[in-house]
């Protein structure tokens, strides 16, 4: 099998986990990551060279026959900020999807690109999911569930709602009850349990969930 060479934009924290996973799909062949801080240039990460600045991803596509990227910033400096890296690298390469090898996936599940699904996650029949998402280990995104773009779904979270906005992030041990709809750029705190829908850019938790203030824009 050819495998495919590809690049980690970004080596913060969440790189580190995309290594860890990397380690068991053979059809990717890591040929080093990129960073936003000239100062990290060459510094290595788990055996893995920092390769160039992200504005010096083109020159590195073309000399290092780059075939995809997966983000590796995660949610440190927030979802915009995310966002706004895979707007300007999207039309240069594309982004592949990671998915561990225990990642239960659905053959009737729709997902997009750019999205890294941690080992021991399921997704279910029916389940869509947008691009560059991230679902940490152990958390399922049950039968019809929509996930919007840039959601990060943390560990051992259960959905069994309808939708999860673009740019939200599901914190640790969190559950949405059936038919349950979160809105974009929410946060949902650790361990909450969302029972009613939750409109566009609040933080919510407890259990059951509720709105304590509004995402700061
Ligand atoms: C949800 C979140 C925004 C809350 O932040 P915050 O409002 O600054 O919360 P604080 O830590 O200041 O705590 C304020 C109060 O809320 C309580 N609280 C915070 N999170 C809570 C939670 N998930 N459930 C219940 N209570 C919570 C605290 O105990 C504290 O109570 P007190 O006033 O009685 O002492 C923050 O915890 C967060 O961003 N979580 C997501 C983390 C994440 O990204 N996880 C993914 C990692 S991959």
């Amino acid at each position: 099998m050819k495998k495919k060479r590809i690049i980690i934009v970004g080596g913060g924290e969440h790189s580190h986990l995309i290594i860890n996973n990397l380690e068991d799909c053979p059809e990717y062949h890591l040929v080093g990551l990129t960073t936003h801080l000239d100062s990290e240039i060459s510094n290595k990460i788990f055996g893995f060279s920092i390769l160039c600045h992200d504005r010096d991803i083109p020159e590195l596509i073309k000399s290092e026959k780059i075939d995809g990227y997966i983000l590796g910033v995660g949610v440190t400096h927030g979802m915009k900020k995310r966002k706004k890296i895979y707007s300007v690298v999207d039309p240069l390469i594309s982004p592949i999807n990671i998915i561990h090898p225990t990642c239960v996936l659905s053959k009737h599940a729709r997902i997009g690109k750019g999205n890294f699904f941690e080992a021991y996650t399921k997704i279910a029949i029916g389940a869509v999911i947008g691009n560059h998402c991230i679902i940490n280990s152990f958390s399922a995104v049950n039968h019809g569930q929509i996930v919007g773009d840039n959601v990060l779904i943390a560990c051992n979270v259960s959905l069994a709602g309808k939708k999860i906005g673009s740019h939200t992030i599901i914190a640790d041990g969190a559950s949405v009850a059936f038919k349950v709809s979160v809105g974009e750029n929410c946060i949902v705190g650790d361990g909450a349990v969302v029972t009613k829908d939750l409109p566009d850019g609040v933080i919510a938790y407890g259990n059951p969930a509720k709105i304590v203030r509004s995402v700061e824009s």
